[in-house]
This record gives C-alpha cells, structure tokens and sequence, in this order.
C-alpha cells in the first residue's frame, strides 16, 4: 500500500536489496524499494496525484500504461527526472548512437507529480518506467507496479471481490550465479558471448518466471471462484497460460475483461495468450476439483522448468456467490465506418544509415525522434490504425483506446475482444484497430511493447489535435 492524504500518493524509486529466490539478497529498483511497486486500487474519474521521488542513479520518467492521462504526465520519454545526488542527466542515446540535443529533454529535479485525472472505465493498468533507450534495463530492475481503477458498474456485478480478486503480475528474470539480476545487454562480461547480442535483438527474457515477485508461488485457495487479473510484464516473453491439470468440466478460464476492462460478454477460453503489456481479467472457478489438489499454472509457449508461473491449492470448501453473469457491460461497438481515417504503421526492422549503419527496429522506416509525430488524430475522433510487422511486435498505444477489427483480414476472434491498448502483431501480419481519441490533446506515443524494441527506436510520436 501507499502512504499519502486524500488522493496524494508519495512514491519513492529506491535501490534495496529484496529476497526474490529464497533465502538470496538480489539488488533491484523498486517503486518504495518493492518489486512489484505498491498496488494502486482507486477510483475512475477521481484525480490520484502521484509524486515520484527519484533516489537512483539514473534519470527515470513513469508512464500509467492504459491511462487517460494528459500529456505533460504521461511519462514520454525525455521528460525525465534526475536524482538530487549523483544522478546524471543524459544527453545521448543509448542503443542505436544516434545523439538527442539538450532540448529534447525536459529534467525535474529529484521529484516530480503526475496526475491521472483517470476519465475513464474500471480497468486493470499498470505503470513503469518509461526512460529514453533504457526502459526495458530499468523495469527488469524492478520499476513496474500494478494499478486497479475500479467503478460502479465494475463493483455491482456479482464477480468474485476481496480476497478472491487478485492481481498477478507475471514477468520472467535470470539471475546470476550470485543472485543478482542478470541483464545481457548491460553486462560487459556477456557481451562477447555468441549469441547474447541477438538475443538482445529479438528481447530479453529470463529463465524465472515471477508472479508478483515471486519464483513458483503456490496461492491456497477454497474451491470457489476467482478474479485474478493477469499482465504480461515481462519485458519481451510471451505466455500462453493453461491450468494443468484442466477442470473435469467447464472452460479452465472465463474472460471478463480485456486491457480497457468489462467485456460485453464474458469469454470462454482454454489458453490465454498474452503478449508484454497484455491484461486479461479472468474468473477461474476451482469447485470441479477436489480438495487438496495442486492446479498449475504454466506457459504453454515454454519448455521444462520455463513453463512453470505458479500453483493453485485447494484447501478448503467454502460458500460461493459470486457468478458470472451472461452480460456484463454495454459495450459500444465501434465499425469501419466510424473512422474518419485510415493511416498504416509499418513494424520493422530495417537498415539505418546506410551501409555503415545499423539494424534497427523502426516505425515506417524510422527511428523514433522525439518531437517528430507520425499522425495527428483529432480529438474525439475514430481512426482506422493498420498496424504492420515483420516479427511478433506488441504493439501499444497511449491514450487512445481500440478494438481489433481484423487479422490480416479476418474477423480476430474472441482472444482479442473488447477495448485494448495493446495487441500482439504477429509475424507477417497486418492487424487492423479502430482507436478513439479521447481524453486530452497533445503529444503521445505509439510503440513497440518489447522493451528492448521500444529502447531500440521502435516507436513514435503522434499529436492528437
Ligand atoms: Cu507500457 Cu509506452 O508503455
Ligand atoms: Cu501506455
Ligand atoms: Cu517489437
């Protein structure tokens, strides 16, 4: 939890040592010193003033995954904040050596306030560090938390609450063999290494898989239903989550909701496939098992001990209202015609600068400069947003939120209802969203969710005017 009055929350970014495997100190950053940062459970439509203390040695910018949020807070990029001591203020790029002017940033000096006025519908969001080239290091460091917004139409449905409501951040790491956090790209002594520069190219994943910070947990639970709300928080991993062994009876997941919250209906799926920046909000019902079993969660996408995401176990039976009703929200179904225009996003990886350049993963053909934007929506408005790739590439928008109107073509299917602001553009795919522009007019972004992609460039900016 966080301290603060009334709607102020105080955060500060700390370099702690925290017990993450058993019984072995690992350095990280974390939001209060924890990883994950505190849990955010507030209310739609009710402004929450964050003011974020920067006591590490790099300059760090947060950004509220999923939020409404004006621009001067949503975390872009360059608009940084510096520690009081020994921080440094940047003044290159990190991974494509390309160089930024001191006008592209913007520096606050040790603390700075966000708000999130939050217009918007119950959601599960999340936020983490946002910093020009060196996102995807400081999140795997630990600068990432979860953010429920909740609401009256949310909490009037007969959903599992309380104690059977539970977020699960799940993320993958790798450790050394002294059990600090292990980051390839950042660490000399790999560097010569075959292989860790690509693997550096296609994002970085561990061989741990954490859910809430913690290897392997095992969750007691009764034989009733759960609300547990997933994220895909790792940096590049993707999951394809199964429960093993299934239910004797029953889909082992219904969906209730998506990025954006409610669903108009819920969804019955036997996998979850989530890509980095993904949420899915699930209800689980573990009454067809009996008590004393251990139920696993794992990732079908992985192999051996990497499947392994946490365990359930039954202990007990006990009394069970909640359901899950047939409908669950109006949800307004955007169509093509609602678009006022068509504009196409190109994923890809491409040669810059020539032949003596580098590969780079660009947007259209670019790497991402601040301040030069692709698009310029206009407020209140519906575009038709094509997004193309060469790889799977998550690909996330701020602000606005979208429904997914095909796949290459084709109607996308029930894993992909509902109002999102990421989806996994899959290799050789053209994945189409109709976005509304709603919120707040200035400058935002759109990127890549792997995190190594977005530090290598793989974004850009739009204005909404
Ligand atoms: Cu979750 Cu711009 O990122
Ligand atoms: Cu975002
Ligand atoms: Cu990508």
């Amino acid at each position: 939890s966080v301290s603060g009055d009334a709607d102020v929350y105080r955060l500060a970014q700390r370099a702690v040592e925290a017990e993450i495997l058993p019984g072995v100190r690992t350095g990280i950053w974390g939001y209060n010193g924890t990883f994950p940062g505190p849990l955010f459970d507030v209310r739609a439509g009710r402004t929450v003033r964050v003011e974020i203390a920067n006591e590490l040695p790099v300059p760090t910018s947060t950004h509220l995954h999923g939020g409404v949020t004006p621009p001067e807070s949503d975390g872009y990029p360059t608009d940084v904040t510096i520690s009081r001591d020994g921080g440094f203020r940047p003044h290159m790029r990190g991974h494509n050596g390309m160089e930024l002017s001191p006008e592209d940033w913007t520096f606050h000096d040790g603390v700075r306030a966000y708000d999130y006025p939050l217009p918007q519908r119950a959601a599960t969001l999340w936020y983490h560090d946002h910093r020009m080239d060196f996102s995807a290091p400081q999140v795997w460091r630990g600068l990432a938390g979860m953010f429920i917004v909740r609401d009256d139409t949310d909490d009037a449905l007969p959903l599992p609450e309380g104690d059977r409501d539970i977020p699960l951040m799940v993320c993958d790491r790798a450790f050394t063999a002294e059990g600090e956090l292990s980051y390839p790209a950042l660490d000399p002594s790999l560097r010569e290494i075959p292989g860790v520069q690509d693997a550096f190219m296609d994002g970085v994943t561990g061989d741990i898989n954490l859910v809430n910070g913690a290897p392997w947990p095992e969750l007691e639970v009764s034989g009733t239903r759960y609300r547990f709300r997933l994220l895909n928080a790792a940096n590049a991993r993707r999951y394809r989550f199964a429960l093993e062994p299934a239910p004797q009876e029953g889909p082992p997941f219904v969906q209730v909701g998506s990025d954006q919250g409610l669903l108009a209906e819920p969804v019955e799926l036997a996998a979850l496939a989530m890509s980095p920046g993904e949420r899915r909000d699930v209800v689980v019902d573990f009454s067809g098992y009996p008590v004393d079993t251990e139920i696993r969660l794992v990732n079908r996408l992985a192999e051996g001990a990497q499947r392994n995401v946490m365990r359930f176990r039954v202990t007990r039976r006990e009394n069970d209202d909640a359901e899950v009703p047939r409908r669950l929200a109006d949800v307004e179904v955007l169509r093509p015609d609602d678009a006022v225009r068509t504009r196409t996003f190109d994923f890809r990886r491409v040669l810059v600068g020539g032949s003596g350049g580098n590969m780079n993963w660009t947007v259209n053909g670019a790497a991402f400069e601040p301040g030069t934007p692709l698009a310029d929506p206009e407020l209140g408005t519906v575009e038709r947003w094509r997004l193309a790739s060469d790889f799977h590439h998550p690909v996330h928008i701020h602000l606005a939120h979208f429904q997914v109107l095909s796949r290459n073509g084709r109607d996308p299917g029930p894993q992909d209802a509902g109002w999102k602001d990421t989806v996994d553009v899959r290799p050789y795919e053209v994945v189409e969203v109709l976005a509304r522009f709603d919120g707040f007019r200035g400058r935002y972004m759109l990127h890549c969710h792997n995190l190594e992609h977005e530090d290598m460039a793989m974004m850009a900016d739009f204005d909404v005017v």
